[in-house]
């Protein structure tokens, strides 16, 4: 019993930021592994394929699988934010 209290306890200090995307991580996460084909040119651009948020989720997804990062969901959903943040600007 004592144990799984323990367990608890663990899984929630580990995850204290549960639901709050935080965007200066993914910003760290884009400069060490995103940058080498594009930066923001392509997000920026007048005809560029991304047109809400979850198909921006969908396609930060797309190029973290073609490079096998495996990230978490949570890193996923912070490099969203920050593209979004920085870039996009959706509501
Ligand atoms: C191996 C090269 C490569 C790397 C590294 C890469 N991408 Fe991409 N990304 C592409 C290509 C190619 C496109 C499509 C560009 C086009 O449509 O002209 C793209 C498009 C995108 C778009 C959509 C742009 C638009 O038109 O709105 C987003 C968002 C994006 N990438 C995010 C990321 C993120 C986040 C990472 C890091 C995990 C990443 N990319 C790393 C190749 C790459």
């Amino acid at each position: 019993m004592k144990r799984i209290t323990a367990l608890a306890l663990t899984l929630f200090i580990a995850a204290p930021s549960l639901g709050a995307a935080e965007p200066e991580k993914g910003k760290a996460l884009n400069q060490q592994h995103c940058l080498q084909c594009h930066g923001g040119e392509v997000m920026t651009r007048p005809d560029r394929r991304v047109q809400d948020r979850g198909q921006l989720r969908n396609q930060v997804s797309r190029c973290e699988q073609n490079l096998n990062l495996r990230w978490f969901e949570d890193d996923i959903d912070n490099v969203t934010e920050f593209l979004n943040r920085d870039f996009y600007h959706f509501p």
